[in-house]
């Protein structure tokens, strides 16, 4: 028996991961890489036991029990079978998981990868405990996490801050190298973006109504553009902003990042059937923020946004962002680190 409890960060993709190669079927591997930063006030909290047993799972999720019918049931479960073709140890074992997120799962913020990232964290801490395996660097957790949610991938590294996941394939000979090369790693600690501030918009989406998981497999088949942009941000998009980061030439930053998330949905209009993830709000915050000089703004698969501005600027975005959603739908973060045992 082991009982291991971990919290994970999310994170706000700024060059955003849409879509498996589908050269590599059931391996979750990314058509590009993508990088991150933590969002360190949103958080899930994962407690698992596990003995062994007949491999079964239960899960609640905020202290409410989901049912096997549940599509979130079958997420986690299907993460187990993926997980034992890799540790064949794992269908030994039950598996019971208790999740607590500290922001609405419903609010449209990406749970999952903070969900996955804590259970993938805490599998292998639980596993290494029962004498399994050796200790798990942050780069096999990250690739175990990768078969839960891609966008999980990048909250494992432990330092946290910016990470990127790699796409891992270019030279690979075969599937086995290019999962272990589909990794996540941080880049930049939380504290060289002191000066930023992260100002999460909840526009009101409730839960999306296109499943990202189910919306990017539409995109890579069907999208007329999707493969050039797909090569244009790993080869000059991705390379662009992580100079940009080195520099800490935030106003440059600002623009990138505004274009990785313009880039991304228009790649989600060209999918057919059209996929539309902004509403009203979300385009009344682009024009609430400005110019690009100033702070950027930045969606992943629904209406809200996480706008990135200076410090010094967040006070008045917070307090007119505030005017357009209400007070309670603006939380501002700081870049966070990533998962802890706790
Ligand atoms: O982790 P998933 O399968 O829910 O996909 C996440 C996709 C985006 O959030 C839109 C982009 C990203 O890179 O996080």
């Amino acid at each position: 028996m082991a009982d291991v409890g971990v919290v994970s960060p999310t994170n706000i993709a700024l060059v955003k991961y849409w879509g498996k190669h589908p050269r590599y079927p059931g391996l979750f591997i990314p058509t590009k890489s993508s990088i991150s930063l933590n969002i360190a006030s949103f958080t899930t909290r994962t407690r698992l036991r596990t003995k062994k047993g007949t491999n079964e799972v239960r899960f609640s999720l905020n202290g409410r029990k989901v049912g096997e019918e549940e599509e979130e049931f079958a997420y986690v479960r299907d993460f187990f079978g993926r997980l034992s073709t890799r540790y064949r140890f794992a269908k030994r074992y039950s598996y019971l998981i208790e999740s607590r997120n500290n922001f609405p799962t419903a609010s449209g913020f990406a749970s999952s990868a903070s969900g996955f990232s804590a259970l993938a964290v805490a599998f292998a801490r639980a596993m290494e405990e029962q004498g399994e395996t050796p200790r798990l660097g942050d780069r096999d957790v990250s690739v175990i996490a990768r078969l839960g949610s891609g966008s999980a991938t990048r909250s494992v590294p432990s330092k946290g801050g910016l990470v990127i996941w790699h796409r891992g394939y270019d030279g690979a000979r075969n599937d086995d190298d290019a999962s272990a090369a589909s990794f996540a790693e941080s880049l930049y600690r939380p504290s060289h973006f002191a000066e930023l501030a992260l100002i999460c918009v909840n526009a009101g989406g409730g839960q999306k109504k296109v499943k990202s998981r189910a919306g990017m497999d539409e995109s890579v088949k069907t999208a007329k553009g999707y493969w050039s942009w797909v090569e244009n941000e790993e080869k000059e998009l991705l390379p662009s902003m992580l100079r940009t980061v080195r520099r800490k030439d935030w106003a440059a930053m600002f623009g990138l990042v505004r274009e990785a998330s313009d880039n991304f949905h228009r790649v989600c209009r060209e999918t057919k059937p059209p996929i539309a993830y902004l509403n009203d709000t979300s385009r009344k915050i682009v024009r609430l923020v400005g110019p690009p000089e100033q702070a950027a703004y930045t969606f992943d698969a629904g209406p809200n946004a996480v706008v990135i501005a200076l410090k010094d600027r967040a006070k008045g975005l917070r307090s007119a962002l505030a005017g357009l959603v209400g007070k309670r739908n603006v939380v501002q973060s700081a870049v966070g680190a990533g998962p802890v045992e706790a």
